[in-house]
């Protein structure tokens, strides 16, 4: 009797079969069906969005500027221009890496020596690497690109970025003063199998990716290197809350209602006179508040007054940061030129870009610090918030005196101020050490 035959082709012909029409559907939708960032004219203005993460990410007016961190398409062989003008470029001079980490051993920067498709170039040095500008004059010497530097180089690597990051470490207003900061790039390998990430040179994990096509088409469609890693703006610490704040992490510390936090930091936020935009600025500062004073109750595990310092120093940094980028996000300053010394708003608008950035890095170094000295990320404890006696409002109308203001009433009516300057001694005693 024959064995029922469940098709008509056999066994060894089937997988054949099945793997042509794999092929064919592969082939068939070859096209990369993700959302590409297209400049037409191959010019990209460049933001950071500073809400968009703890971090912030780069975006493109080209590309609209809800679209944060989008994936750009650069043709091979054609030139492009990043532009750093916009405020927010400030302290992100922006560059090129074949890694998304942000990592600086891994980070494997795009550079006159660095190749994933041909590598050819890297003993030459005359692989493609970005040219850095300033005001349209460039500050290397290096040159795949004779449309923009007449001849060629060969065993240069001097492509400009030595003069051109340092000037982003200076003042907001002595930055802008500066004029027009951009970066030129002709990508000429068309060998290249991966994608490349646009990275900051300062903060880290800010990894935008970047597709080559080749007369429009995509060349990898695979999103090849992997992230590896989540952005801000997919995770619950990107809360909705913090949409509304300009804030990171705050969504688990609102008040009132946390445990290990008092009910209020700013008062008042319910009297009826109380513009209810102003309210919820309060409320966004309790918030952070809550988030710090979290922060800063910590153990001593690791037995050492740095690790100490440090555990109790990042939160007390986020809390600056969170509390600039809530400014900065009310659009409540009027600043139209940064370098505009007269104008109070700038003064105050320099400062929080200041504040942002520089208190962002020291963040990360302080993390590096604590993975170098293999010390604890963290080292939380949870202090029991006691009741303060019913006097808090008799406390605020007459400021406390002395020694009687001690102990959580203190917080209640000095919040940052005290952090400040208890930050300010832990920095004083460490150094006395
Ligand atoms: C760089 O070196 C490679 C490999 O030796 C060679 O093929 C290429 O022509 C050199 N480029 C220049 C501009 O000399
Ligand atoms: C570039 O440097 C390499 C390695 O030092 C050397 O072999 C090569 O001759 C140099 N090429 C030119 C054009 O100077
Ligand atoms: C380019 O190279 C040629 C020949 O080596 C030389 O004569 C010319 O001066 C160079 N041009 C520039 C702008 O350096
Ligand atoms: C590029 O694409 C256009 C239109 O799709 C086509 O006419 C042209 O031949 C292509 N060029 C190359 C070099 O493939």
């Amino acid at each position: 009797m024959a064995q029922p035959q469940s098709s008509l082709l056999p066994a060894s012909h089937q997988i054949l079969f099945l793997a042509i029409v794999a092929l064919l559907l592969a082939v068939a939708r070859s096209e990369y069906d993700g959302p590409l960032c297209v400049s037409e004219n191959k010019v990209f203005h460049v933001r950071v969005d500073l809400y968009s993460g703890e971090l912030g990410y780069y975006a493109f007016e080209e590309c609209g500027l809800e679209n944060v961190n989008p994936t750009v398409a650069m043709e091979i062989g054609e030139t492009y221009t990043f532009i750093q003008k916009h405020r927010s470029n400030y302290f992100h001079p922006i560059g090129f890496a074949y890694s998304p980490y942000g990592d600086e051993e891994l980070k494997k920067e795009v550079t006159p020596s660095t190749s994933e498709g041909n590598p050819a170039c890297i003993g030459n040095l005359t692989c493609a690497a970005p040219m850095y500008y300033l005001n349209d004059e460039y500050l290397g010497h290096y040159s795949n690109n004779p449309t923009l530097l007449q001849n060629v180089t060969v065993n240069i690597s001097d492509n400009g970025l030595d003069v051109y990051e340092p000037l982003f470490f200076r003042s907001p207003a002595e930055w802008t003063s500066m004029g027009t900061f951009s970066m030129k790039m002709r990508f000429d390998d068309a060998d290249i199998k991966k994608d490349m990430f646009i990275f900051c040179h300062i903060h880290e994990w800010m990894a935008g990716r970047i597709k080559f096509t080749k007369n429009g088409t995509v060349l990898n469609e695979l999103d090849v290197p992997t992230l590896g890693f989540e952005f801000d703006y997919n995770t619950p610490l990107l809360s909705d809350f913090d949409k509304e704040c300009g804030t990171f992490g705050l969504g688990d510390y609102q008040i009132p209602g946390h445990p290990h936090c008092p009910d209020q930091f700013v008062c008042d936020k319910d009297d009826p006179a109380i513009d209810p935009k102003m309210a919820q600025f309060g409320s966004c500062i309790d918030a952070m508040n809550c988030h710090m004073l979290v922060g800063m109750t910590t153990g001593i595990k690791a037995q050492d007054e740095r690790a100490l310092f440090v555990h109790q120093m990042i939160p007390h940094h986020q809390n600056a940061v969170n509390m600039a980028k809530a400014l900065l996000k009310r659009d409540k300053l009027q600043c139209e030129d940064l370098t505009d010394q007269e104008t109070p708003d700038c003064v105050l608008e320099g400062i929080l870009y200041e504040i942002v950035n520089t208190q962002n890095l020291q963040i990360q170094a302080m993390y590096d610090y604590l993975d170098a000295m293999r010390m604890p990320e963290v080292d939380n404890c949870d202090v029991k918030l006691e009741t303060v006696a019913d006097d808090t409002q008799q406390q605020r109308q007459q400021p406390a005196q002395g020694s009687n203001a001690r102990g959580l009433g203190y917080y209640y009516d000095y919040g940052n101020t005290v952090v400040v300057v208890l930050a300010a001694s832990m920095v004083w005693m460490l150094l006395q050490r």
